[in-house]
């Protein structure tokens, strides 16, 4: 029995990835977990520059969720390049590089540096962040933006080239078959939803943007079905992401059309949780006599149940 899987020619020993932002550079958290045993390690978000991100409050805890308005804080593609990945590498992670810009020139110069480089197995290409004024939801929500930037990289790499579709659209299902006309590997579904909280005492915002990017179990059946909506409309393959805690959980994505999966929020309960899931996999996956990933992934029964107990429910 084998979890590993190939996208164009980057190949994943399990279909679990750490999602982006939420694992730092993949370095942060040795003594919780060693990165080898991760499908992939997705980077925060790297542009050109360094950046410090929004002003503090920049993270509320929800009820089932959080709430975070970061701004895409990183350490800019130099450093990235001269620290962060070579430690990656050394510490046998499969990397996936996120990208954010501002521009297209952006993208492609982040990228362009990026190709310089050895050991990085694709890109994740972050067209849909909520939390910064310039670039983010401005391209994820125009289609034509998304394509743009689509077939602009795609020129410019061989790799995996994924892009981070945004769930606050009418209709992602447009987006994700722009990006597979366009020549993406793969589209990841999905980035943050919108959402907001305040204090009633002092009527205040929770995060100092007031409006920031939800995220964690609470929407995990929201981003199932913008995954099934996905896998309706194009052919490659999809990256599932939000809300996913445990095997189960991935294994949901998995069956819904997701080829690989990403756990992000709950990594700041557990940052060992990747290697777990995994393993919860595996074992569904022997416990139900399959031998290869395909055999799981899009395999939902959408037939009708002639009873509740045969649908699934004990
Ligand atoms: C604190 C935080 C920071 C994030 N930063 C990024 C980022 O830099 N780039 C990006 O593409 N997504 C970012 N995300 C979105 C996650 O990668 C993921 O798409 C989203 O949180 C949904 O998954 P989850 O419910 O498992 O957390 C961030 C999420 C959180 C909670």
């Amino acid at each position: 029995m084998s979890t590993e899987l190939t996208i164009r020619n980057a190949t994943f020993k399990n279909p679990v990835l750490t999602a982006s932002g939420t694992f730092g550079y993949g370095l942060e958290c040795p003594a919780f977990v060693d990165v080898s045993q991760l499908g992939g390690v997705v980077t925060k978000s790297i542009s050109r520059k360094p950046r410090d991100g929004n002003p503090p409050q920049r993270i509320a805890e929800t009820s089932a969720g959080m709430l975070n308005s970061i701004g895409l804080a990183n350490v800019g593609v130099d450093v990235f390049l001269a620290e962060k990945l070579p430690a990656l590498r050394k510490a046998g992670a499969t990397v996936v590089v996120n990208i954010a810009a501002s521009s297209i020139e952006e993208y492609a110069y982040v990228l362009e540096r990026c190709e310089e480089h050895e050991g990085i197995a694709g890109y994740e290409i972050n067209v849909s962040c909520p939390n910064v004024k310039d670039g983010g939801l401005s391209f994820g929500t125009s289609c034509p933006a998304v394509a743009e930037i689509t077939r602009d990289l795609r020129k410019r790499t061989e790799k995996l080239l994924a892009m981070k579709l945004t769930p606050n659209v009418t209709s992602i299902g447009e987006f994700a078959r722009a990006c597979e006309a366009e020549g993406a590997d793969a589209v990841s579904c999905v980035n943050t939803f919108v959402g907001m909280d305040i204090f009633v005492d002092s009527r205040r915002p929770k995060i100092a943007t007031i409006t920031g990017g939800f995220s964690g179990p609470a929407i995990l059946p929201m981003a199932l079905a913008k995954v099934w909506e996905v896998r309706k409309a194009v052919n490659i393959p999809i990256i599932g992401i939000g809300g996913i805690c445990t095997a189960e959980d991935a294994l949901k994505f998995l069956i819904v059309g997701a080829s690989l999966i990403q756990v992000g929020t709950a990594l700041f309960v557990d940052p060992g949780v990747g290697p777990t899931i995994a393993e919860g996999i595996a074992a569904y996956m022997d416990r139900h006599g399959m031998k290869s990933l395909n055999e799981l992934i899009g395999s939902l029964d959408t037939s009708l149940q002639p009873s509740l107990v045969a649908a699934g429910w004990e």
